[in-house]
């Protein structure tokens, strides 16, 4: 009796709890929104670690701006049938012109991390990209990726080149499409607001975390519950057993190469048989030597404000490097995406699709996978939205005549 009466009661908090996520979720609008929620439900240290970005973070408002600072010249009565957001990439459909972002440390938003992610990305029709700072393994993310789900994964490059190549072997044999190789972090950048609080990853917990994280309860409830976070891509390469907390910074000036070069890129094609995407271009003159050195697409970003800052807008870049590189290879605009309307933005302006990583891990902290294909369900019906208003039916009409010129 007593058992049944506790699994009767277990079964209403689940479903009260639900019924609030769904209840919050209602009410959120937009990415800000969704940001909002994040806040008032992670731990500070982790918020900030999430939301901050580099010194000053002029890049980061930089990214969102640049969105911002262009309007459209919407065109009408064009008598629009059904609008259509589908496009391709590498050869591949997608349903939406958005690739989710690697990120490391995913499961510190919510336990559910890149897992719930994954799903997300794979019911809504676009790839998402696993970090090698990861907190979900290559096969843990293949195997909940349903039929059809595309999983690209993101490599930095170490040192010991044995462990880029090892990973890659997994990622091949998990399925994985494409890779891309980060290319803005020779160092780590300084976030200020992770120095100011000596944020540890995983959180270590100090008397600081533990309060922080009693004021949290719902977060921390979940964190303990859940098994212990951990660099799942890097298990052995971070710390003994990939759960010990490190100082990032320490860790990628230790083990990172500063003499990446093209050489490498030439080296990654002996050990990947797939599409190769560099991230973190920003500048014309190097989107040409990606074209001249073989890649099948770049993505222009500044590692989401987080690593130099006074970078340039990726958005700011699309026009001139689309023009330079004149349809050879994709071309990819990441940071500062909130809107569908900013995505609609990037693809008139040359981008073949837009990419983003805070917008879902604000959800993922807001509201869990739920959270997650909400954020995606607003972003795809804001690109539907915005293509109607602006007189474009297909993603192939979309161009830079659309917006007004800078
Ligand atoms: C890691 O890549 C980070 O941006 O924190």
């Amino acid at each position: 009796m007593g058992m049944i009466r506790t699994l009767r009661a277990v079964v209403r908090i689940r479903r009260r709890e639900r019924d609030r996520t769904a209840r919050r979720l209602r009410s959120a609008a937009n990415v800000d929104d969704l940001r909002s929620m994040a806040r008032r439900r992670l731990p500070a240290g982790v918020f900030d670690y999430i939301d901050g970005g580099a010194e000053d973070e002029l890049t980061l408002d930089r990214n969102v701006r640049a969105f911002r600072d262009v309007t459209f010249r919407p065109r009408v009565l064009r008598g629009l049938g059904a609008i259509d957001t589908s496009t391709t990439l590498l050869g591949h459909p997608l349903a939406l012109p958005l690739v989710l972002a690697p990120t490391g440390f995913t499961r510190i938003a919510d336990p559910a991390g890149e897992l719930a992610v994954v799903r997300a990305a794979g019911r809504a029709g676009i790839p998402f990209t696993l970090s090698t700072m990861g907190t979900r393994s290559i096969d843990e993310c293949a195997a909940v990726a349903g039929p059809g789900a595309r999983l690209w994964f993101q490599v930095y490059a170490w040192r010991d080149r044995s462990l880029i190549s090892g990973l890659l072997e997994r990622a091949a044999v998990s399925g994985f499409e494409a890779i891309c190789l980060t290319v803005d972090t020779a160092m780590l950048g300084r976030r200020e607001r992770d120095v100011r609080r000596g944020f540890t990853l995983p959180p270590e917990i100090g008397p600081g975390t533990f309060l922080d994280g009693m004021r949290h309860p719902g977060w921390t409830w979940r964190l303990l519950r859940s098994d212990p976070i951990r660099f799942s891509s890097a298990e052995g390469l971070v710390g003994q057993d990939g759960t010990s907390a490190v100082d990032l910074a320490g860790y990628m000036t230790e083990q990172f190469d500063h003499g990446l070069s093209w050489e490498d890129v030439a080296w990654l094609r002996t050990v990947w048989d797939g599409p190769i995407l560099i991230k973190g271009i920003q500048t014309v003159v190097d989107a040409k030597l990606a074209v001249e050195h073989g890649v099948e697409g770049i993505i222009l970003s500044n590692h989401g404000g987080r690593q130099l800052d006074m970078a340039p807008a990726p958005f700011d870049l699309v026009p001139a490097v689309a023009e330079a590189v004149a349809g050879r290879i994709e071309v990819i605009c990441d940071g500062g995406i909130r809107r569908g309307s900013d995505i609609v933005k990037a693809v008139a302006a040359g981008a073949n699709a837009a990419m983003g990583g805070r917008l879902f891990l604000y959800a993922l902290a807001a509201a869990g996978e739920r959270g997650v294909d909400h954020v995606l369900d607003l972003l795809r019906t804001g690109t539907e939205r915005t293509m109607a208003l602006v007189g474009a039916s297909t993603v192939a009409d979309l161009g830079p005549e659309l917006l007004e010129p800078r």
